[in-house]
């Protein structure tokens, strides 16, 4: 059981090529959230991943929140891991998520981390969709390095992208400020097509007159909607607007 969380594909991609070859399911915690799932047991020896990106040094608010009201009952022999995604540094996301688990009585036994393609468009421009597979194919010898790990059940941190651990201190307190809903909005190209409002793991966007509304004051800043909206009329700030999007096309 390997669940993931991923607005633009990436972490639903290692996902999937950990799962391919271990053999676990994937669970989608976008999907659990949006249908209120929250108890899972694992079978005797069965191998229970949480897969998920970096943001801000840190993990998503959205996984925190899931995390806290998760119940799964172990059988005592299970293997445990976390790999991470990102754009380029993990810091001390790993350590921020090895503290949430141990909370609900949970030890990994190993974690992980692969840099592939960044999404944060509010900032910088991303990479273009040639460069964006360029990326991925350098990521992928790296994916398949951490499924046979986790098929062989290897103990350890095999994180070495961490880069600084201690920025996350600097970098994490501004996840919230950029969590407001107040600077998104559609533009005139938005067709009401109801895809923002349907992969919104925060349920804060809701069609209202054939544009989407946001109903919520903050977000998981995740940025699934203006990643996944057909008409590219998503916008978060002025910045966006000329900006490159992403989803990665193996997810
Ligand atoms: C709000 C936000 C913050 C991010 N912060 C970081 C970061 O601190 N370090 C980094 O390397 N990448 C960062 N990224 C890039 C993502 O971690 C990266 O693109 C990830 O692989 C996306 O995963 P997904 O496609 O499964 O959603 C950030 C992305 C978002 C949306």
């Amino acid at each position: 059981m390997v669940f993931y969380f991923s607005a633009t594909g990436n972490s639903k991609h290692l996902a999937k090529v950990i799962c391919e070859k271990s053999g676990e399911a994937t669970v989608d915690i976008t999907a659990c959230v949006r249908e209120n799932k929250y108890d899972f047991s694992a079978a005797k020896g069965e191998k229970v991943g949480f897969v998920m990106p970096v943001y801000f040094y840190g993990i998503p608010s959205a996984v925190i929140d899931f995390l806290k009201e998760i119940n799964i009952s172990f059988d005592g022999e299970n293997y445990i891991f976390s790999a991470l995604t990102c754009g380029a540094a993990t810091a001390g996301a790993g350590k921020m998520l090895r503290k949430i688990l141990g909370k609900k009585g949970i030890t990994l036994n190993a974690q992980f981390a692969v840099a592939m393609v960044d999404n944060y468009i509010p900032m910088y421009e991303i990479s273009n969709q040639t460069e964006a597979l360029s990326k991925l194919a350098e990521a992928k010898p790296i994916m398949e390095r951490i499924a046979l790990l986790i098929e062989k059940k290897a103990n350890g941190d095999f994180d070495d992208i961490k880069g600084q651990e201690f920025m996350t201190k600097f970098l994490y307190p501004l996840y919230r400020p950029f969590s407001s809903t107040k600077r998104f909005y559609a533009n005139d190209s938005c067709i009401g097509c109801g895809i923002c409002e349907k992969g919104c793991v925060c349920g804060a966007i809701e069609i209202k007159d054939g544009k989407p509304e946001w109903i919520k004051k903050s977000c998981a800043n995740c940025l699934r909607c203006i990643h996944s909206c057909p008409q590219r009329a998503i916008q978060f700030g002025k910045a966006t607007e000329k900006r490159n999007r992403y989803y990665n096309p193996y997810a």
